[in-house]
């Protein structure tokens, strides 16, 4: 193969005649598959919201499994100046071997889906975050020995995507789902739903109002930030309302004394979990962080087709 190895290409006429018809020539041969370079798979991140932990988790299992990642933040692509998701999806399909979203809306998820055949993940949405639930589930696991007969208590923003993904994944999972939340904010009815399809009557799914029945003897306790990504503005207006569900060690006193305390991160100390609980002997959020790199390597492997 000739080399251009160490060339500058700044403008067309930097190369001879010869270099731009191999060019073309192995553009073409590349294309069709007759030759071949070594394949090391590409990872694409667009992500429209904060991230630390999906972004560098992602990031490093996908460099661990021998492939590459590219950063494909929407305010450094056209996605920003409004080039539709259609379109967008159509080209990073060309190019790219698999794609994790950030995004607000489900639909958005779902359209970049429907327009590019590579696996898209969901890297969280306002619906959903599975990525993490793959993370809670492993970590659970890992503590237990097993899932199945377990009972895992949510308290908080019911109607959250961390809510939401947990209510789908415990189910699966053949575990007991509580979820304690203010009336008002509730898990979407399609969603339990959903779980109860897949619990098959067979396990609890327990929606109520009241933290210390959803604590009771349970397993795992679980929270979560009382207003997400992009509802930063009902902060003070959740606050009291939320109060109650805070996790703190009169709630984990009510719980089977095994019971292990998790959350997605980022925590606010001393709003949906107290500082003292956070670093006490029952938390298991800095392995349950860990456990994010772990089981996404794990999904990016299958889905690109490794294991
Ligand atoms: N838990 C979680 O998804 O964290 P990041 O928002 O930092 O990715
Ligand atoms: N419910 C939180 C989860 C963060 C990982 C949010 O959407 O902001």
């Amino acid at each position: 193969m000739r080399s251009l190895k160490g060339r500058d290409l700044l403008s067309l006429a930097d190369l001879s005649r010869d270099e731009l018809q191999f060019l073309l020539d192995l553009a073409v041969d590349l294309k069709s598959g007759k030759v071949r370079l070594q394949r090391r798979k590409v990872l694409g991140l667009m992500f429209s919201k904060a991230s630390t932990r999906t972004r560098v988790s992602f990031a490093v299992a996908m460099y661990q499994l021998g492939g590459q990642v590219i950063d494909l933040n929407p305010s450094v692509t056209q996605v920003s100046r409004g080039e539709p998701l259609q379109d967008t999806a159509r080209v990073l399909d060309r190019y790219l071997d698999i794609m994790a979203i950030r995004t607000f809306e489900q639909k958005d998820l779902k359209t970049f889906a429907d327009y590019a055949n590579i696996p898209v993940i969901n890297a969280l949405t306002d619906r959903e975050h599975p990525c993490q639930v793959l993370a809670d589930l492993m970590t659970a696991q890992e503590c237990f020995g097993q899932l199945a007969g377990l009972t895992f208590s949510y308290f908080g923003d019911g109607a959250n995507n961390m809510a939401h993904s947990l209510l789908l994944g415990c189910a699966m999972a053949g575990m007991n789902i509580r979820i304690a939340t203010p009336v008002s904010y509730p898990p979407n009815p399609d969603i339990v739903e959903q779980a109860k399809v897949l619990a098959q009557g067979k396990t609890e799914i327990l929606v109520t109002d009241s933290p210390e029945a959803a604590a009771k003897d349970c397993h795992i306790l679980y929270t979560d930030v009382w207003a997400s990504m992009g509802q930063e503005s009902e902060t003070a207006e959740r606050i009291p309302l939320f109060q109650p569900f805070q996790v703190n060690q009169k709630l984990l006193e009510q719980a089977d004394p095994r019971a292990i305390v998790l959350h997605c991160l980022p925590a606010h100390r001393d709003e949906e979990i107290t500082d003292e609980v956070m670093e006490g002997q029952q938390s298991r959020i800095w392995d349950q962080a860990e456990n994010r790199m772990h089981a996404q390597k794990a999904l990016l492997a299958s889905l690109l087709g490794e294991e």
